[in-house]
């Protein structure tokens, strides 16, 4: 069989910290494929005048699967579209998986069985970037197309059924008429066709009921835009964004990446959990047919958060090399 092709895509900021740690992972599960480095992000911008070069488009586009680190998006630099939205456009990547858990002694909920994944849509809503300034005034368009409520919801089915059969719909149709009354519609008739615990909830509401009773619920399924919100909700629930992965899958294609950003506050000081993007790592080995890797990985996670050498933000005092290293030890 031939080898697998890996993108990698470092990034910015602590996206090649994480990335790097990532790959030594890969190596010590004797993960064995053939990695092309392409670049992305704002420095590639500031050295070759586009954040995403059409080399890394097509190396991302012929490799079996790619591994992004985090991006910087400046909120203020003009003709500066997000990467990760046109690499998710591009690409077909229409599914976002968050999946969140508690760890043994990690967070608030610790000694909870927390287990949800997040399934977000991820082409459409507010983050296609459609709006204008118009003097004094500024709009976005929200659309929702049945095609992509569809999709998604059928997805989310599809995993809630090799879960524990239960999935809360999240969307705001008391008031964000008429897209959410078409996502709820769609959301309806596809649960027609599967044998799951259904519930619908507005996702304020939901946001208190995570809060109050996370291990109450599975698989959440959201628009672009209410995923992104309950995803870093989750973050916090479980005890920290260093511990989020993601995977964001299409027909054809799939990206691994952490679910959080560059950390420009704690970038070059080789302290950013890197878990979160092995972890990724970890969902990319199952995507390519590697679960007993990928079940290693997770399960020397698990043993590694139990011991003292943790990366600052969930209160110890390792690198992240050292951080790398234990977790290389344990495998
Ligand atoms: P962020 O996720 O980068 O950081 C939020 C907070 O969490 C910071 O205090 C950071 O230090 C901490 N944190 C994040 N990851 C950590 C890790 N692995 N270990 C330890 N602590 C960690 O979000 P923020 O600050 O809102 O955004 C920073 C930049 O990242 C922005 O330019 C933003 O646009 C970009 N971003 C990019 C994403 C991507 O590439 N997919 C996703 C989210 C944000
Ligand atoms: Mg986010």
């Amino acid at each position: 069989m031939s080898k697998p092709t890996i993108a990698v895509i470092r990034g910015d900021g602590i996206g090649s910290e994480v990335i790097d740690a990532s790959l030594q992972i890969l190596d010590a599960v004797f993960f064995n494929a053939e990695y092309t480095v392409a670049d992305a992000g704002y420095d590639c911008f500031q050295q070759q005048g586009t954040p995403l070069p059409d080399e890394t488009l097509e190396i991302a586009k012929r490799s079996d699967a790619i591994l992004f680190g985090a991006i910087t998006t400046p909120p203020n630099a003009k003709n500066y579209p997000s990467v990760i939205i046109q690499l998710r456009k591009s690409l077909g990547l229409y599914a976002n998986l968050r999946p969140s858990r508690t760890y043994p002694y990690i967070g608030r909920f610790s000694d909870e069985d927390v287990d949800v994944l997040v399934v977000r849509e991820n082409t459409e809503g507010l983050y296609v970037q459609e709006g204008k300034r118009e003097g004094q005034q500024a709009y976005n368009i929200l659309r929702r197309t049945e095609m992509a409520c569809r999709r998604i919801v059928q997805f989310a089915c599809q995993q809630a059924e090799q879960r524990q059969r239960k999935l809360a719909i999240a969307h705001k149709a008391n008031v964000v008429k008429p897209a959410d009354e078409l996502w709820i519609e769609i959301a309806g008739e596809v649960v027609q066709n599967f044998d799951l615990d259904v519930s619908f909830e507005i996702v304020d509401a939901l946001c208190t009921k995570l809060i109050m009773n996370p291990s109450a619920f599975d698989v959440i399924v959201a628009p672009n835009f209410y995923g992104d919100i309950l995803s870093d909700l989750m973050a916090g629930i479980v005890g920290s964004l260093g511990l989020c992965a993601s995977a964001n899958i299409g027909q054809s294609h799939a990206l691994f990446e952490p679910v959080h950003g560059s950390a420009p506050d704690i970038a070059g000081q080789g302290i950013a959990n890197p878990l979160a993007t092995i972890l990724s790592a970890a969902l990319m080995l199952d995507y390519l047919g590697e679960p007993a890797k990928a079940n290693a990985i997770e399960s020397a996670v698990v043993k590694l958060l139990q011991g003292p050498i943790k990366t600052p933000e969930l209160g110890g005092t390792a690198s992240t090399a050292m951080v790398t290293q234990a977790l290389i030890d344990l495998l």
